[in-house]
């Protein structure tokens, strides 16, 4: 499967040249015709638990992700183990991996040292991760956005120099848990420098699942004034019940990335009151209703949603994971 490039010569040409084809239902508009889904479970899901998940299972966890097709697998974060200790078993988890030909496995590196020691263990691709709000920086990176831009830098110039794509974050797109409001011109501040800096791709999260679809419209309009929508990204907690309808609005924009998590796993544990990301088994149900192409096997999805939520030993919050479930 061939995603857009940001060497594409237009915002609306595949890397091949392919014009992207739109899938149009009469009264609810347009919508792109393939989506891909960037699987978040593994790193944003399993950074959020209060006991620390072992091992074996979160290579587990990946591999069936893998085998259910999906073509972003965000394994781990390369960063500090005092701050996420959930996390500290990244070297084990990237070298234990299965990895399936045509399917990216990103790392979060917040800094140099991330990213070496994300290269050591094996990445090929790694994201970095900002915010729209001063606050939220300082207390997820202990840092000002200004200075996270010049760490950012750091890794940008390494992986620039490795041909290694980097993909970018913007979190409290619409809303922080500590300034509240974030203004749309302000999101479109930040994601136009990640874009500008070399990310190929920014994903702009409602870290705390505030957001409703008016207010990711108006967001949206903002930042697609300054960076292209092909190489945006939505990536929504669903906290307020909001993920799949902010998502769905995303996609009507021409939005046709999507961050979600298996089991609706996820939250920061940086941000007071975030809670579980969009399901991904949803997003997909959701899709294939609109006929719109992923390449995931909702079955396989499904069983590796009952995987985690056993090992979890926690009710899965995918609500097309509970219609279907048997017991
Ligand atoms: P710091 O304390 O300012 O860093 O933390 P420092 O450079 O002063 O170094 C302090 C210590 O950390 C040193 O060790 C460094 O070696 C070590 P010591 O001398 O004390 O033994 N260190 C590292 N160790 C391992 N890997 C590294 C690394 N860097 C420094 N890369 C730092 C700065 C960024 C490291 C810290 O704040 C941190 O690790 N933060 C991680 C926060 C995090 O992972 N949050 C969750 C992900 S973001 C998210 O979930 C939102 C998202 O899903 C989108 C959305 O929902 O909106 C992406
Ligand atoms: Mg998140």
């Amino acid at each position: 499967m061939k995603w857009r490039s940001r060497q594409s010569p237009s915002w609306n040409l595949y890397s091949t040249g392919e014009i992207i084809e739109q899938v149009s239902t009469s009264s609810v508009g347009t919508f792109p015709k393939q989506v891909k889904i960037v699987e978040v479970g593994p790193r944003d899901g399993l950074q959020n638990e209060k006991n620390i998940v072992p091992t074996p299972v979160k290579i587990k966890l990946i591999d069936m992700l893998s085998e259910a097709g999906l073509p972003v697998i965000e394994v781990t974060s390369f960063v500090s183990p005092k701050w996420v200790p959930q996390l500290a078993d990244h070297d084990e988890v990237m070298k234990g991996i299965q990895k399936f030909p045509g399917i990216n496995y990103p790392v979060l590196t917040p800094n140099f040292k991330g990213f070496q020691a994300a290269v050591a263990a094996g990445a090929k691709e790694v994201t970095i991760f900002g915010a729209a709000s001063e606050l939220f920086t300082k207390k997820n990176i202990n840092c000002s956005i200004d200075e996270s831009f010049q760490r950012f830098g750091e890794v940008l110039k390494a992986a620039q120099a490795a041909s290694m794509p980097v993909r970018g974050y913007v979190s409290c797109v619409l809303g922080c848990p500590y300034e509240g409001k974030i203004s749309p011109a302000k999101v479109a501040e930040v994601a136009k420098k990640m874009y500008s800096v070399g990310c190929y791709e920014i994903s702009l999260g409602d870290t705390i699942g505030v957001g409703t679809p008016g207010a990711m419209k108006d967001m949206l309009s903002a930042v697609m004034h300054e960076v292209p929508v092909a190489a945006l990204a939505v990536h929504c907690h669903d906290t307020y019940g909001q993920a799949l309808a902010n998502t769905l609005m995303a996609l009507q924009m021409g939005v046709s990335v999507v961050d979600s998590s298996v089991a609706g796993l996820g939250g920061c544990p940086y941000a007071q009151g975030a809670s579980g990301n969009l399901a991904t088994e949803d997003l997909v149900y959701m899709l294939a209703g609109l006929g719109i192409h992923t390449g995931v096997n909702l079955q396989k999805l499904l069983e590796a949603g009952a995987f985690i939520s056993q090992a979890l030993n926690r009710r899965t919050s995918s609500k097309v994971a509970q219609a279907t479930c048997k017991l």
